[in-house]
């Protein structure tokens, strides 16, 4: 009973459902990423492979998220300018978004990573 307690409990972890590490942007690369939280605006350094909401949580930006593994939408998120610099739309968002907000630039903030260096503008857009 517990092995298969387990065996469910695993495939319910999705790989992305980890804690924000410790960011490490090159002290060279300049702030070009405008981050808008709920209450807070910042201008923060690039970091490759971290997601917007680890951005966020190392620059003490205040967006909300919950789940970190894309279920809740809690971290939704509006990519204003810069989408071509983000990974693509992963299985966990093409799950909880519609197809519509993918294409108006709304992505799951714990999912979308930062693949390459550019200027981007994401503001937290959470359903309420
Ligand atoms: S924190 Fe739940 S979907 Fe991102």
């Amino acid at each position: 009973m517990r092995e298969m307690f387990l065996r469910w409990f695993n495939r319910r972890k999705p790989a992305q459902a980890e804690q924000t590490p410790e960011l490490q942007a090159e002290d060279s690369q300049d702030e070009i990423i405008q981050l808008s939280g709920r209450t807070k605006e910042r201008w923060v350094k690039p970091v490759i492979g971290a997601t917007i909401l680890q951005l966020a949580d190392q620059n003490k930006v205040d967006w909300y998220s919950n789940c970190r593994r894309g279920t809740c939408a809690r971290c939704r998120s509006k990519v204003i300018e810069g989408m071509e610099y983000l990974s693509a739309p992963n299985e966990a968002e093409t799950a909880r978004l519609e197809p519509e907000e993918i294409e108006q630039g709304y992505r799951l903030g714990c999912q979308v990573k930062v693949e390459k260096i550019g200027p981007l503008k994401v503001k937290h857009a959470p359903y309420f």
